[in-house]
């Protein structure tokens, strides 16, 4: 069984998917421990109720990153969690924090990466014009959304979207692709080459994918 700590500051509907998959057994594991850097975050409620223990580790009771961080994994190791799942975790994680967990850190972004990394990127998105956006869940590296990518959807983009639709047309999406991600990682299917995340025993599906706006409009 894989023991995941998940690292959130916010609303936590993604650990909800993952406690969620956890729990019908549709991941190979649980959820040891979920930790926030805001003491405010709904996702420890979320946590209490499913009887997940819950620690608060105030970033800004800490003079530095590197002490945050030091915290953090101080805290992981304890609760012995084998994989880092950040989910909505708004503070960017030291390389000392990356060595202790090597391969073993994982992202959900809201945006199809390598477009729109970083902060308010769904209303990026919106500005653009692009037909297309989604959202990914990859490695952490030493960047900001840089590391290399396990699985990705995609969700159309309309003008005059806001920034609210748009974020729940990706939410909705998040929680089936992040469970799935952790569920590979716990079957040992995946293997990082260089940038590339290779699947044993994918099926390729060949067909043709969303076209924005359709070609018979
Ligand atoms: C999600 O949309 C996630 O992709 C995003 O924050 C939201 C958290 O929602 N993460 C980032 O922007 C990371 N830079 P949640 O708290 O309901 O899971």
């Amino acid at each position: 069984m894989l023991r995941i700590g998940v690292l959130v500051s916010g609303s936590g509907s993604n650990l909800q998917s993952i406690m969620d998959a956890c729990e019908r057994g549709d991941i190979d594991g649980t959820v040891a421990v979920v930790i926030s850097n805001t003491a405010d975050a709904y996702a420890l409620k979320r946590a209490e109720k499913k009887s997940i223990p819950t620690v608060v580790v105030p970033h800004d009771a800490y003079p530095d990153r590197e002490s945050f961080d030091r915290e953090l994994i101080r805290v992981l190791k304890e609760y012995e969690v084998d994989l880092v799942a950040l989910a909505g975790f708004m503070r960017v994680l030291t390389s000392g924090f990356l060595k202790e967990f090597p391969g073993r850190v994982i992202n959900i972004h809201p945006a199809l990466l390598p477009s729109f990394p970083g902060l308010g990127v769904r209303q990026k998105a919106i500005d653009h014009g692009v037909r297309f956006s989604g959202c990914t869940v990859h490695f952490v590296d030493d960047g900001v959304d840089t590391g290399p990518i396990i699985i990705q959807a995609v969700v159309p983009v309309y003008p005059d979207d806001s920034e609210e639709e748009l974020k729940e047309r990706i939410l909705a999406l998040e929680h089936k692709i992040y469970p799935k991600a952790i569920q590979l990682i716990a079957q040992g299917r995946l293997e990082i080459i260089g940038r590339r995340v290779f699947i044993r025993d994918l099926k390729k599906d060949e067909s043709p994918c969303l076209v924005n706006p359709p070609l018979d409009v």
